[in-house]
């Protein structure tokens, strides 16, 4: 399989390039500052350019997408935008345009993460961002044409951020990244559509 990873090199990247890793795929490393194609999701017109780069293609996968942390009252406006022109709507159109160029039966894996189900201090854009997602991954799933999928790897903390942000997580058990590669080598291999794949105690 030729298999598009958008966040390769970041911390839940690195573990599903590892879990995807095999003689079988042809994997394209893609970021906004390293890797085999540089992308930056919240720009169309750069996801268009990777894509035709890349040609036809089996799988994307997304392991970007960022999020402001701050209290309801605090949170700005450059904060909201932020969260929804990256983790929502970069990861929406960066589905959107991928259709086109996947084979027959081939998926898109997107990303969310605990908060839209369990809330924390300072993670309103997060839990927004997150479930509205996982909205799209669902009625998406409806739509796609030629036996395409669509999933949506929802992760706990994972033990290799706990250092970086585990403050914002207290009683939080995290899981080690490498689970979160084997949730995203199911939705790129097996056969589910629509599906939120948790990782981790919810
Ligand atoms: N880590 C966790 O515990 C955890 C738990 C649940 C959910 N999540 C979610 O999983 C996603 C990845 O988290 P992470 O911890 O792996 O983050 P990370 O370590 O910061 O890695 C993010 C990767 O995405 C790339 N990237 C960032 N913005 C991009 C953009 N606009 N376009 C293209 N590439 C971009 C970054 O590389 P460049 O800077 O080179 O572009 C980096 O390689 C996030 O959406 C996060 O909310 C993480």
């Amino acid at each position: 399989m030729k298999i598009i990873i958008v966040g390769a090199h970041g911390t839940l990247g690195k573990e599903v390039c590892a879990a995807l890793q095999g003689p079988e795929h042809t994997l394209i490393k893609a970021g906004r500052k390293a890797g085999d194609a540089r992308v930056d999701i919240t720009n169309r017109a750069s996801i268009r350019a990777m894509l035709h780069d890349a040609g036809r293609i089996d799988a994307i996968v997304n392991c970007a997408g960022t999020v402001a942390f701050a209290p309801l009252q605090e949170i700005s406006e450059e904060q909201w935008q932020l969260t929804l022109n990256s983790k929502l709507m970069g990861q929406v159109q960066l589905a959107q345009e991928a259709i086109a160029h996947l084979n027959d039966g081939g998926s898109i894996t997107l990303v969310s993460g605990i908060l839209a189900e369990k809330p924390i201090r300072a993670g309103v854009a997060a839990s927004l961002a997150n479930r509205a997602i996982e909205g799209f991954v669902m009625a998406a799933a409806t739509e796609l044409p030629r036996g395409l999928r669509i999933n949506v790897v929802s992760p706990t903390i994972v033990e290799e951020s706990k250092q970086a942000y585990g403050h914002f997580f207290p009683g939080f058990i995290p899981v080690p990244a490498q689970k979160v590669g084997q949730a995203y080598k199911r939705c790129v291999m097996g056969v589910e559509s629509g599906q939120i794949l948790r990782v981790g105690e919810f």
